[in-house]
């Protein structure tokens, strides 16, 4: 596994490769890696010759300094978790390589897709991201790029920027992988590590109201008022957790239904806060 600091050595690296016609996989990160990276990363390696995996935490993306400063850096751990799972080339810029000074911000128009769920609560997140992506996409030139669907809207708005940027992006193809969880049905995510073990237990709670509500939406597939509300109080019976958004929407839009759905693609999405911890979950509808 080859470990790369700036952009030059890494476009170096890849600029052979993709003479060869070697398919270029690329998995972005910020690190505090667990299996639901890993599965990005191993689906990468089967569909492509070359897997790219960056970590970088983000700091434009952090709308809350407080999140930024907690959140988990293991890059030691990380790095042996990669060469395990045969990453080819890792990424590990610092923020002066990614933002240079006096740099011209980008400008991004998603409509709705950035302004609702975590839109709506973290002001400026998805642009940040955005900008990053952006960045990392053009210095990597990937034939295909891997997210998870736990941060779907993420997800939503990536395809949407790459659909926006052809000429940009090079085409890129944007994998969404498959929300990957703890035993109790917690999903995985980085800032788990920052659970108590009783929040830990207390978490898994998330799925089972996410589960409630497909169950229902089965049977009913309307009224979901009363459905969210009984959801919210599986989330916050024992006092907790408390429920920031539970609603269900749109896979495409994003935007919130209510009734008649028919021939829509639904997801459920929740934000929750567990004591110091933020933590999001979504789960697909079937009609
Ligand atoms: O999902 C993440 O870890 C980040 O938002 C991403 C896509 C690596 C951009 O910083």
């Amino acid at each position: 596994m080859q470990v790369t600091e700036t952009k030059s050595a890494l476009m170096k690296l890849l600029a052979p490769l993709r003479l060869e016609g070697k398919r270029i996989s690329f998995v972005p990160t910020m690190g505090a890696l667990h299996r639901g990276h890993i599965s990005l990363v191993d689906r990468a390696r089967k569909e492509c010759d070359i897997v790219v995996c960056s970590i970088f935490v983000n700091p434009t993306q952090f709308n809350n300094p407080g999140d930024l400063k907690n959140y988990p850096r293991t890059v030691k751990q990380d790095s042996a978790m990669l060469e395990k799972a045969l990453v080819d080339i890792v990424f590990l810029p610092s923020v002066e390589e990614m933002y240079a000074p006096g740099e011209i911000e980008e400008t991004f128009d998603f409509g709705m897709l950035d302004k609702v769920m975590e839109g709506a609560q973290r002001p400026g997140h998805f642009k940040g991201v955005a900008i990053i992506v952006s960045k990392l996409f053009e210095i990597v030139r990937p034939h295909k790029a891997y997210f998870g669907e736990k941060d779907f809207q993420q997800l939503t708005i990536i395809r949407e920027l790459v659909n926006q940027r052809k000429s940009l992006t090079y085409g890129i193809e944007i994998i969404g992988c498959e929300t990957v969880r703890e035993q109790s049905g917690l999903a995985m995510s980085s800032r788990n590590m920052r659970l108590t073990e009783d929040e830990r237990k207390e978490a898994a709670n998330i799925y089972k109201a996410l589960s409630m509500i497909k169950s229902e939406w089965k049977k009913s597939n309307t009224n979901n008022a009363e459905i969210i509300n009984k959801a919210i109080k599986v989330i916050e019976q024992n006092g907790m957790m408390k429920v920031e958004y539970l609603e269900i929407a749109d896979e495409k839009t994003l935007m919130p239904v209510n009734s008649e759905n028919q021939g829509k693609l639904l997801r459920c999405f929740a934000a929750i806060q567990l004591g110091n911890v933020r933590l999001i979950d979504n789960m697909k509808l079937e009609i």
